[in-house]
């Protein structure tokens, strides 16, 4: 037999990018290869690509420059660009970058075996097509091994709402939703392979309208209710959300779906109607508001995250000031928080732009301000009991750490549990960045 061949995998950009990846892991072990974690001595390296903003995509670029010296050492050295910078800029990526052998979009995995395959026989390989056929369903099913407890599953892909800032529409191309048997099946199988928490992801997960058995549109409560009942799965959680999409039955199973973890990441951008409608959000400061306050009845306790741009096209002082008031009211427990970039192909990169300077500024402030709450409502925890998926070992003998249901990483000191329980743990200490707590049961 032959050894197998490395495979390394960077992964840049969102947790869709994290699931494609181990999709992709999956998919070229067909093919002879193990996943390897540094990129020295490897066969392959694929990077999976973000180009949300400027940074993101240049950081490809430069990471390929150091790469390819490693061509000088292994000549039959592989190199494969995928995700969304593989679909924005295609064979630019090769004009750019002569070392790279392999270019595929998003929505070409399932074609990734076969690419590589060409690229072995010296020639340039790329796919960047939007196909028909889906590449979840064209895949290989899932190997069975073990795996950590808590794990992704991407239900819904794609993006129709065109942000006037936002280049997934075009990188990831339509929504679609893929069906609902599909999905519970790959759940069912990351159960049997110890998973006990799956985040149901979605550039606009709560868009989804999968077909289910019964050949009708489901919506994401309704899917998430037929997930409650697999046994085994001890938690649900999914991101990321539109405001638009919040509907009635999917606030309402944040009060009623045991599962369902108390956690909510729902993206506002902006507190000021006027550079809302300027991002072509479709939504007010007023319906966000109200939107807060409905789940906050269904849910309490929830914890809020958000993403938010500062140095959007015509963002006076005045409309900020309405962005940090619109935090200060909601209180946000998490969050992102980046300066608008201009994106080739959107809207809003023809507009005039603001000084890098007061973007910069605002970033700073807005980022001071999330970060005061982010603490203080992470501070509040301490004294509290909560439930605590433990993920992996500490770094200190006698200590694992999981998140909690609220998604605080906590820090348990215990002999006795393992990877995957979880349990229950008082709150003894807040820490910059998570929380210290002690095993009740
Ligand atoms: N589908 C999700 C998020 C997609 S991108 C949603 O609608 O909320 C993740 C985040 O990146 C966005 O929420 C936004 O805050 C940020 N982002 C997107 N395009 C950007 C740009 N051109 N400049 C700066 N931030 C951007
Ligand atoms: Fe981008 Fe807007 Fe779509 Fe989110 S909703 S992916 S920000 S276009
Ligand atoms: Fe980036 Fe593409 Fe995700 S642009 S944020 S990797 S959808």
């Amino acid at each position: 037999m032959t050894a197998p061949k490395k495979l390394f995998v960077k992964t840049y950009g969102c947790q869709m990018n994290v699931y494609d990846s181990e999709r992709m892991v999956e998919a070229l072990g067909e093919s002879g290869y193990v996943e390897t974690d540094t990129p020295e001595g490897a066969d392959m390296i694929l990077l999976n690509t973000c180009h949300i903003r400027e940074k993101a995509a240049e950081k490809v670029y430069s990471e390929l420059g150091r790469l390819k010296a490693l061509k000088l050492d292994n000549p039959d050295l592989k190199i494969g660009v995928a995700g969304c910078v593989a679909q924005a800029e295609g064979r630019e990526i090769m004009r750019r970058q002569p070392a790279v052998d392999l270019v595929v979009g998003p929505q070409s995995y399932h074609r990734l075996a076969e690419l590589e395959a060409r690229a072995q026989t010296g020639k340039k390989a790329i796919d960047t097509d939007f196909p028909e056929e889906d590449k979840f369903e064209k895949l290989k099913s899932r190997p069975k091994a073990k795996r950590a407890p808590a794990a992704f599953l991407t239900v819904q892909e794609g993006c129709d709402k065109f942000c006037a800032f936002c280049v997934v529409p075009y990188t990831r191309g339509a929504e679609v939703s893929r069906p609902v048997d599909r999905i519970l099946q790959e759940a069912r199988e990351l159960v049997e392979r110890g998973v006990r928490e799956i985040t149901l992801l979605g550039q606009n997960v709560n868009a989804y309208h999968g077909t289910g058995h019964d050949d009708t549109e489901w919506s994401l409560a309704r899917l998430i209710w037929a997930l409650d009942k697999v046994d085994g799965l001890e938690r649900i959680r999914f991101t990321t959300s539109h405001p638009n999409d919040m509907t009635d039955d999917l606030i309402e199973a944040h009060g009623t779906c045991s599962k369902l973890m108390p956690y909510l990441h729902l993206p506002v951008q902006a507190g000021s109607d006027k550079i809302l409608k300027r991002m072509n959000r479709s939504h007010t400061r007023e319906s966000y508001m109200r939107l807060i306050e409905r789940i906050r009845e269904a849910r309490p306790d929830i914890l809020l995250s958000g993403d938010f741009i500062v140095g959007f096209p015509e963002e006076t002082e005045e409309d900020f000031e309405a962005t940090l008031d619109l935090i200060r009211t909601v209180r946000f427990g998490q969050a992102y928080s980046f300066k608008y970039s201009t994106r080739p192909g959107t809207p809003a990169a023809e507009r005039d732009q603001l000084p890098e300077d007061i973007k910069t500024e605002r970033l700073h402030r807005l980022q001071n301000l999330l970060a005061q709450q982010q603490k203080s409502i992470q501070d509040e925890m301490v004294g509290k009991t909560v439930n605590v998926l433990l993920e992996r070992e500490g770094r200190f003998a006698g200590q694992m750490v999981g998140k909690s249901e609220y998604l605080h990483a906590v820090h348990v000191n215990t002999e006795t549990a393992k990877v995957g329980d979880i349990c229950q743990v008082r709150i003894t200490q807040s820490n910059r960045n998570s929380l210290n707590g002690d095993l009740i049961s």
